[in-house]
């Protein structure tokens, strides 16, 4: 059976990085026999410049027609002047909206060689297996916003329902894990904060008796996060939060270059993309971290096009890859490091071999 990927490369690194994650793709389909049909479009940056639109039409129709996304990233200095009305990031968060990409699955796993590297002690860090799942289409992202020279506004808006949806799908990941849950909010200050923590607690005691659901202030929960690390399970939380504790977390496991995401909906379809930014300081060098990419590589193999057997190789190979000290600057010793295509040409021969 074929499978569409929409391909979104964007800006910075991403062609980089997404180059490499193409080749461990082909390396699949040829180790599996699947045939996957990639449709490049532009998005961000690169989609202002050729069409003075970060999110093209002929892009959206394209996510619309395929079985799943794979993305680099987007923005850079260029299109970041503060007085700018068009944004690369504006067509990242537009095709959230459209695709109704509600929930963002942003893993965290430390890697016992790989640990030595983090700035953090390494025996809080042995065995951290956390999963942070992130509201991603409402919030404060998406409501009013009032902008003038003296003043500016930005409305956080929340209903019960996206809140029971996103509870949800956090709940069900609990039950397939340890059975906790976290759900983080500032109810302390928020009257979004509030309703949160009402809704999530009425749809864990209704619908999932069986998780213990704690509520931890967001303040607090950042500190937690990076003091005692292995305590977490399941985080669930709003939009902005989960942007900011996702990066905090990515110091666990040594470098955000290694953090994968799903954004997902209801149905089948997901966006696939590492959670770094398009790192325009290391653009063009051919020396980017592809972990975070390749696995998420691995998390559209499983959510979206249910090769779960596929999914369990590349993660394999990519821990297998780490383990042998397979590294980017960003994590080796500057005379050890590889580029970013050869790092890609290891995963892809330890997958040929398996
Ligand atoms: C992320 C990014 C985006 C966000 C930006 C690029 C709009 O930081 O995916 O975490 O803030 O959601
Ligand atoms: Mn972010």
């Amino acid at each position: 059976m074929k499978s569409v990927i929409c391909v979104l490369p964007g800006d910075g690194i991403g062609p980089e990085i997404i180059d490499v994650a193409v080749d461990v793709l082909a390396t699949i389909g040829k180790v599996y026999s699947h045939e996957f049909e990639l449709n490049y479009a532009d998005i961000g940056g690169i989609a202002i410049d050729n069409f003075g639109d970060p999110l093209p039409p002929a892009t959206l129709a394209a996510c619309k027609a395929c079985d799943a996304m794979l993305l680099g990233a987007v923005g850079g200095p260029k299109w970041s002047d503060p007085k700018a009305t068009i944004r690369p990031e504006q067509g990242l968060l537009r095709l959230r909206a459209e695709m109704g990409l509600f929930a963002n699955l942003r893993p965290v796993k430390t890697h016992p060689d790989i640990i030595k590297h983090s700035p953090l002690r390494e025996d809080r860090l042995h065995g951290v297996n956390m999963m942070i799942v992130r509201e991603l289409t409402g919030g404060i992202y998406f409501g009013d916003r009032v902008e003038s020279e003296t003043q500016a506004s930005d409305v956080c808006t929340y209903s019960d329902t996206e809140v029971q949806r996103i509870v949800r799908v956090a709940a069900r990941l609990a039950v397939s894990r340890s059975g906790r849950l976290v759900s983080v909010d500032k109810a302390n200050v928020l009257a979004t904060s509030r309703l949160w923590r009402a809704v999530t607690t009425q749809v864990i005691e209704n619908e999932f008796p069986q998780i213990t659901l704690e509520h931890v202030l967001v303040d607090a929960a950042a500190m937690h996060l990076l003091q005692r690390p292995k305590d977490f399970d399941v985080m669930v939380t709003e939009n902005l939060f989960g942007d900011i504790l996702s990066d905090e977390a990515s110091v666990i496991p040594g470098s955000i270059g290694l953090l994968p995401s799903a954004s997902i909906n209801d149905g089948g379809v997901g966006l696939y993309e590492p959670i770094h930014g398009s790192a325009p300081d290391i653009a063009g060098q051919g020396i980017a971290n592809p972990y975070g990419t390749l696995a998420s590589v691995a998390m559209m193999l499983r959510h979206s096009l249910s090769m779960s057997a596929e999914a369990d190789a590349l993660e394999a190979a990519i821990y297998w890859c780490l383990s042998q000290g397979f590294l980017t600057i960003d994590l080796a010793d500057e005379n050890a490091a590889l580029s970013t295509r050869e790092v890609g040409a290891k995963v892809c021969a330890t997958l040929s071999y398996y």
